[in-house]
C-alpha cells in the first residue's frame, strides 16, 4: 500500500451497509490525515444485493465470491460482515492473502475457531497486516464518558453493574429460520447480543473473571423456512417446511469483573416484545451512578453522591464537544447535535484506517484485538458451560492470562 488504500467490504446485509458507509465516511472525521481511500468492492453471495450496495454506497464494483477480493491486487482494507460460521474460512483466507481485516462480532461461531484465527492474526501482524474485532460500541460517546468518570474518579470505582441488551427481532415466530437461529444454546441470543453486552460491561468494570448463574431459554422452538434471500425485517416467502431451534432465545448470567470485586448481572433477548435494539448498561460506583441508553444514545444519565440527597438522583448530561469523540470529529460538533449508531462504524473504521496507515494525529483508541474477541468468546462458553450445568461458577481466562 502506498499513496492510496483500497477497502472492501464482504457481506452486504443489515451491518455490512453500515461497513459500506463508515469506509466512506472515516476520512472526513478529524480532519484529512489519511492517504485517498479508494471504495473498491462490495461481495456478497446474493449478487443483486451486491449490486445494489455497490452502487448505493459507490463502489467500483461488486463481486459475488470472497476469493476474488482477496485476490484482488487493488483492495488492501477489507470489513468480513457475514454469519459467524462464516468469518474463520474468509478472515484466515483474506490474511493469507495479505490483506488488513476487520472482523465482525463474535469473533467466530466456537472458541476452537477463534482460537486459530487469534494465531492466524499473530502471524500476519509479523508480516505487518492488521486484524481486529468490531467491538462497535465501544464507540459510543456516552460509554466512553462514563469510562471517563469511573477513571478520572468522578464516579470513581465500579461496584456492581446492571446490563441488559433487549431485541425483539424473533419475537414472532413468522420471523424466517436463518443463520442467527442455528447452533447450539449460546450461539443465540448470546452469541448475537450478548457478545456487544459483554464487552460494553468489561470496557465499564473490568475484564470479566468468573460468571455464573447461566440460563437459558428457547420459546420458540420451530421457525418457517424461507424461499430465496431474505434479510432481517424482509417480509420473507415461505417453502412450507420448518426448521428446529436449539439455541437461546434468551439468556443470562453474572460475572465478577476487573480485580474482582466489581459484580454485576447481564440479561439479553431476541423475543423481547417492544424493544427493537434496547441496550442499556448502568454501573453504580463508590462516588455516584451513571446510566446508558442505546436508544438515546446523545446522553448520559448521571448521579453523584456529592450532590446529597435534596439535590440527588439523575441528572440529564446532554453530550457535546467536551465528551469524548465529538469535538473535531462530527462533521458538526456542535452541542445537541445528536448521535446515532451509525457513527460508531465510521469512528471503529478510522481507528482502523488509522493502525493500518501509522496515523498517530487522531485521539481514537485502537479498535479491539483478536485476544479481545478471543477472550469475548471465552465469557460467553463459560456462560453457555454454566447453564448446561445449572448455573455453575466458572472462571474466565483474562488477557492478560490470569484468573480470579
Ligand atoms: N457491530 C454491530 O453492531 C453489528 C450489528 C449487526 C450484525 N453484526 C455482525 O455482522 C455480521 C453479519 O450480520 P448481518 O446482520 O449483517 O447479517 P445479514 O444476514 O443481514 O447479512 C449477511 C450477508 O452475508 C451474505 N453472505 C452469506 N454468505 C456469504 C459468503 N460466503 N460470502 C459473501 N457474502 C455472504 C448474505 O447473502 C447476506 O447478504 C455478524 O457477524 C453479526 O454478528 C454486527
Amino acid at each position: 500500500m502506498s499513496d492510496s488504500i483500497g477497502v472492501a467490504v464482504i457481506g452486504a446485509g443489515m451491518a455490512g451497509k453500515a461497513h459500506m458507509a463508515a469506509w466512506r465516511n472515516a476520512p472526513s472525521l478529524f480532519g484529512s490525515t489519511l492517504p485517498p481511500v479508494r471504495l473498491v468492492s462490495i461481495g456478497d453471495v446474493y449478487e443483486p444485493l451486491a449490486a445494489q450496495a455497490a452502487r448505493r454506497f459507490g463502489y467500483a464494483r461488486h463481486d459475488t465470491d470472497w476469493r476474488a477480493i482477496a485476490a484482488a491486487d487493488d483492495i488492501d482494507v477489507v470489513s468480513v460482515v457475514v454469519a459467524n460460521t462464516l468469518h474463520r474460512e474468509i478472515v484466515e483466507g483474506l490474511l493469507a492473502a495479505g490483506k488488513h481485516v476487520l472482523c465482525e462480532k463474535p469473533l467466530a461461531d466456537s472458541l476452537e475457531d477463534a482460537r486459530a484465527m487469534a494465531s492466524a492474526a499473530d502471524a500476519a501482524a509479523a508480516r505487518g497486516q492488521t486484524a481486529r474485532v468490531g467491538f462497535t460500541y465501544r464507540r459510543a460517546p456516552g460509554l466512553a464518558a462514563i469510562k471517563q468518570f469511573v477513571e478520572d474518579s468522578t464516579l470513581g470505582r465500579v461496584l456492581h453493574v446492571s446490563g441488559r441488551y433487549w431485541t425483539d427481532y424473533g419475537s414472532s415466530p413468522e420471523v424466517p429460520f436463518s443463520w442467527r437461529f442455528a447452533g447450539a444454546p449460546g450461539t443465540g441470543a448470546l452469541a448475537d447480543v450478548g457478545s456487544h453486552l459483554t464487552y460494553v460491561a468489561e470496557f465499564l468494570a473490568g475484564e470479566v473473571r468468573s460468571v455464573n448463574g447461566g440460563l437459558f431459554t428457547t420459546t420458540i422452538t420451530e421457525r418457517p423456512v424461507a424461499a430465496g434471500h431474505v434479510l432481517r425485517g424482509q417480509q420473507a416467502q415461505f417453502t412450507g417446511e420448518v426448521a428446529t431451534v436449539d439455541n437461546d432465545d434468551y439468556a443470562t448470567f453474572n460475572a465478577r469483573f476487573g480485580g474482582g470485586t466489581a459484580v454485576g448481572s447481564l440479561e439479553v433477548s431476541r423475543v423481547a416484545a417492544a424493544h427493537p435494539n434496547g441496550l442499556v448498561i448502568e454501573v453504580f460506583c463508590e462516588n455516584g451512578a451513571a446510566r446508558w441508553d442505546q436508544e438515546r444514545p446523545s446522553e448520559i444519565g448521571l448521579a453523584l453522591r456529592s450532590d446529597g440527597s435534596r439535590l440527588g438522583g439523575y441528572r440529564q448530561v446532554v453530550l457535546g464537544p467536551e465528551h469524548p469523540y465529538v469535538a473535531g470529529g462530527m462533521a458538526m460538533d456542535a452541542p445537541g447535535v445528536g448521535w446515532g449508531q451509525n457513527q460508531m462504524f465510521e469512528y471503529q473504521a478510522r481507528a482502523f484506517l488509522d493502525e493500518v496507515t501509522g496515523n498517530t494525529t487522531d485521539p481514537l483508541p485502537a479498535n479491539a484485538t483478536f485476544d479481545d474477541g478471543v477472550h469475548n468468546m471465552e465469557v460467553l462458553d463459560a456462560v453457555a458451560r454454566s447453564a448446561a450445568s445449572g448455573g455453575a461458577s466458572l472462571d474466565v481466562r483474562t488477557t492478560e492470562g490470569a484468573n480470579a
